[in-house]
């Protein structure tokens, strides 16, 4: 490969464009992990930053939460920066240190596998009704992948654990694809810009929660909404944006990312089908094959740290008040951590990558999201007899979430065992 003839100004790394154009630009984070893994990035319009791309400086940053805060600023946009909205509180993942450990200690219990294992009936059964659906319709054929199975599972499993009525799934499909694809032209609002457009896909989700709090204030249910309305912190309820705040972080955080690794997996599959099919002969490699999922496709681009205090990493003098952005995908392709980083390998063991995070903010909902990718997995993978690309893979604008919007695929099933 001619990494070194790729120039770093063929791609902005913080511009959504250029993400749905090209996708992952994995040769330029290669030149910058092997010539300069700490670089200054003030080719933007909006706030320079250093483009941090190695995996050992990645859990660096991330291991410090005070040195390195999340509450300034979580994602670094390629406009100008605007103060922050004070209508919308911080929330879960724009907290730091004390608060931070407080508030993600009040829901942490519901994620743990020891929870979800209560869940596990109900994801499998949420799983089937979508596989089944799209068996139902016709064993061969063509689908969007995304619309018809990546994007209803996480969508049902959120808005199940959280508590929203049935009839209301496609309204949070339609926010979160707003929210987090705000700067896509499929969503942006027309005369509207890409923070408008976001800041009017979170109001309607505050107006549309606020009504279920209060609805579970009066009849407390077994569910997410309910745990945060009882809520307390030093004996206080929660303010009531705050309780607002939970509902649309748990929306948000929990559905376009596992929807884009379930869509870049079976990406993944078709571009691999020997992997595709040695897992159908051997399924007891689905875990360590969600793994590597997670690790090939790492939904999250980029999160941001603000330096609160100057510090020296690999030389560079960071400066209290610098931007930093965390590319996890970078990471996850080190040839220092892994063998054979750009094959796509299902039985890769060790396999450190960071496509959850690390540290402080260590993705909440990790062990939820591996049981839906699994668990669609396990349906679907053992009925494809066949399936191709049907068509061009058309990617998200977005430098947060490195999503496929649309995954036209051709299929042919076999009959269920
Ligand atoms: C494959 C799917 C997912 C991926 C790749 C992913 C990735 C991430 C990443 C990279 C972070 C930031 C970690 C850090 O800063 O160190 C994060 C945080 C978070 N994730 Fe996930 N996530 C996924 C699914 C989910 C699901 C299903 C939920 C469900 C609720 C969820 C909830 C959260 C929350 C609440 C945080 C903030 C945690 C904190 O600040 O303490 N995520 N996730």
């Amino acid at each position: 490969m001619a990494a070194a003839a790729t120039p770093l100004e063929s791609f902005n790394l913080i511009h959504p464009d250029d993400y749905a154009r090209h996708g992952y630009p994995h040769e330029i984070w290669r030149r910058l992990r092997r010539e300069d893994p700490v670089h200054w990035w003030d080719r933007t319009a909006g706030v320079p930053f250093w483009a941090i791309t190695k995996h050992a400086d990645i859990i660096e940053i991330s291991k410090q939460p005070e040195r390195f805060v999340n509450g300034k600023r979580l994602v670094i946009g390629h406009e100008p920066e605007q103060r922050p909205d004070p209508v919308f509180p911080p929330t879960l993942i724009e907290m730091d240190p004390p608060k931070h450990g407080i508030y993600r200690q009040l829901v942490s219990k519901r994620f743990t596998p020891r929870y979800l294992q209560r869940l596990h009936r109900d994801v499998e059964r949420i799983a089937a009704e979508i596989v089944d659906a799209l068996v139902e319709k016709s064993d061969s054929g063509e689908c969007d992948f995304v619309r018809e199975v990546a994007a209803p599972l996480p969508i049902a499993v959120i808005a199940w654990l959280l508590g929203v009525p049935k009839s209301d799934w496609n309204l949070l499909f339609d926010w979160t694809n707003r929210t987090i694809g705000s700067g896509d032209p499929e969503y942006q609002r027309e005369g509207k810009t890409s923070q408008e457009t976001a800041r009017e896909a979170m109001t309607e989700t505050f107006l549309y929660f606020s009504k279920l709090v209060e609805e579970r204030k009066r009849k407390p249910e077994d569910d997410l909404i309910t745990l945060f309305t009882q809520a307390r912190v030093d004996g206080q309820p929660l303010p009531p944006m705050d309780v607002l705040a939970w509902c649309l972080i748990i929306l948000i955080a929990g559905n376009e990312t596992t929807r884009n690794a379930t869509t870049g997996g079976m990406l993944a599959f078709i571009e691999n089908p020997g992997e595709l099919r040695r897992l159908q002969q051997s399924p007891a490699l689905l875990p360590s094959a969600i793994e590597e999922v997670v690790r090939w496709t790492t939904p999250i681009i980029h999160f941001a740290r603000t330096a609160s205090e100057d510090y020296e990493l690999r030389g560079k003098r960071i400066r209290a008040g610098d931007a930093l952005a965390l590319f996890y995908p970078s990471a996850n392709r080190d040839e220092e951590i892994f063998d054979e980083p750009y094959r796509f390998r299902i039985d890769r063991d060790p396999n450190r990558h960071l496509g959850f995070g690390m540290g402080e903010h260590f993705c909440l909902g990790a062990h939820l999201a591996r049981l839906e990718l699994s668990v669609a997995y396990r349906h679907l993978l053992p009925r494809i007899e066949e399936v191709e690309l049907a068509g061009p893979v058309q990617r998200l604008h977005s430098s947060l979430v490195g999503g496929v919007k649309h995954l036209p695929i051709r299929y042919k099933l076999r009959p269920s065992a």
